[in-house]
């Protein structure tokens, strides 16, 4: 197993090129299970969640090709033909790796009228249940079987008609599993209080290139008038906002001047904010973001919460970048349970973060300390990254295939900026 080896205290400055987005390409692939033609996706990064998901794909009977890209990511396409389906079974082995393969379900049952998919496990930060994606199947007449640890959604005779679809709570991945079947379905379905994250609207925009029929796109009221079929597209996927908001970090926390290429500022806008509060200077240009340190960093107080909010997705990095900070600050995780498990291994290297139920008292420090540590998530490994970045000697981050999950050629980037990054074999 791979571990990653950090030497602290160096300034980072320079330019990083944000690639295509973890959250929305895992959303696009599903789309391809729509339609009878080829969508081919560019923009594409090099994740292990990808090849994960193009396994899954693969296993439905879907063909994929893979091109372009041979010197990194940008300029990197897969083309995705699921004229066939062979198969409506997402397997425990495929789904127990990546939490979103429940993302097929949707698409399966409207396309092929059934779908069986093991029910997700994934990053373990808090209980993550999925009835949420299973209530707007069934408003659209799916019926729900559960057994032996799998969910099957069987569509009515002559298939998913289409309902109205109202949202206890919101939630990302049931926005796009209800997103992808309605344009499938017969009738007009209307979703209400759903997601409006970027890659919801990413969604959106492919699904339309395909074809369909959506109205109110970025709101929290969508409206989707169901097609018979849905045709082959292309789609460039939009860049990766949390990415760029770690690389964000990763300048405020060693002091650094690093401009974020490709990065839309209207997808960061909370976190710009929270950076600004930090006391970075910030400069937006049409498309870059230039994030630079200008004096100490001041404390912040912030809470995590849907989009336009601050994304759940960046609290661990900022937990990381204000344990430096100038005075204490108050964090506060709203959407999921569990997600401070990056707190112990940041305390052991200095940090004196105390966690309060659902909120964070972080003290900043005067040092971060080297030490071996390791975390249980994809953005708790990132804080502990950013943390030995700043750190005083060496550090060692094991675990990492937690980061090849959602960051590409994270040491290549880091290493241009100017980190003392190095990957080792654990063996
Ligand atoms: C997606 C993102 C993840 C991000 C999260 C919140 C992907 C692949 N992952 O995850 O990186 O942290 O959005 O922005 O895009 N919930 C239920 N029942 C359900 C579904 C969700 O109770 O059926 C709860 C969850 O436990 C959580 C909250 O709703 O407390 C939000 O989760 P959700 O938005 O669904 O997150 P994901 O789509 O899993």
């Amino acid at each position: 197993m791979d571990r990653i080896l950090i030497r602290g205290g160096n300034r980072l400055t320079g330019d990083i090129r944000i690639s295509g987005a973890k959250n929305a390409v895992l959303t696009l692939m599903p789309c391809a299970l729509l339609a009878d033609a080829p969508l081919t996706l560019e923009n594409l990064p090099r994740l292990a969640d990808v090849d994960t998901f193009m396994h899954l794909l693969n296993q439905l009977g879907a063909t994929t090709t893979l091109s372009g890209g041979a010197n990194g990511g940008a300029g990197r396409r897969m083309t995705i033909d699921a004229a066939r389906i062979a198969s409506t079974v997402a397997p425990y082995d495929i789904v127990r790796k990546m939490r979103a393969s429940i993302l097929v379900l949707g698409p399966l049952v409207a396309r092929a009228g059934e779908a069986t998919v093991s029910m997700p496990g994934g990053c373990a930060i808090g209980n993550r249940p999925v009835d949420l994606h299973l209530k707007a199947l069934e408003a659209l007449g799916a019926r729900i079987e559960l057994a032996a640890g799998y969910v099957k959604a069987i569509a009515p005779e002559g298939g998913l008609r289409g309902a109205t679809i109202s949202f206890p709570t919101v939630s990302v991945g049931a926005t796009e599993n209800a997103l992808m079947a309605a344009s499938l379905a017969r009738g007009e379905t209307v979703i209400e209080n759903a997601a409006r994250e970027p890659e919801i609207v990413d969604l959106a925009h492919c699904l339309i290139a395909m074809g369909a029929e959506i109205e109110g796109v970025g709101s929290d009221t969508l409206t989707v008038h169901g097609k018979d079929r849905l045709h082959g597209a292309t789609y460039s996927v939009m860049p990766d906002r949390i990415e760029a908001g770690s690389y964000a970090c990763a300048a405020a926390i060693t002091g650094g001047d690093i401009a974020l290429h490709g990065a839309r500022h209207g997808d960061l806008a909370a976190v710009l904010a929270g950076l600004h509060q930090a006391g970075l200077h910030i400069e937006e240009n049409d498309d870059t973001i230039r994030v630079a340190a200008d004096g100490p960093l001041r404390p912040v107080t912030l809470s995590t919460a849907p989009f336009p909010g601050f994304p759940t997705d960046m609290q661990a990095q900022f937990m990381a970048m204000l344990a430096r900070a100038d005075g204490a600050s108050l964090l506060t995780e709203t959407i999921f349970e569990n997600r401070y498990m990056h707190v112990p291994e940041l305390a052991r290297m200095g940090a004196d973060i105390e966690v309060r139920g659902r909120s964070a008292v972080v003290k900043g420090v005067d040092r971060l300390y080297g030490a071996q540590v390791m975390a249980t998530d994809l953005r708790a490994s990132m804080s502990l990254i950013l943390a030995a970045l700043a750190a005083e000697g060496e550090s060692q981050v094991l675990r990492v295939y937690h980061l090849d999950r959602g960051y590409e050629r994270l040491e290549e980037k880091l290493s241009r900026v100017g980190a003392d990054i190095e990957r080792a074999s654990e063996d």
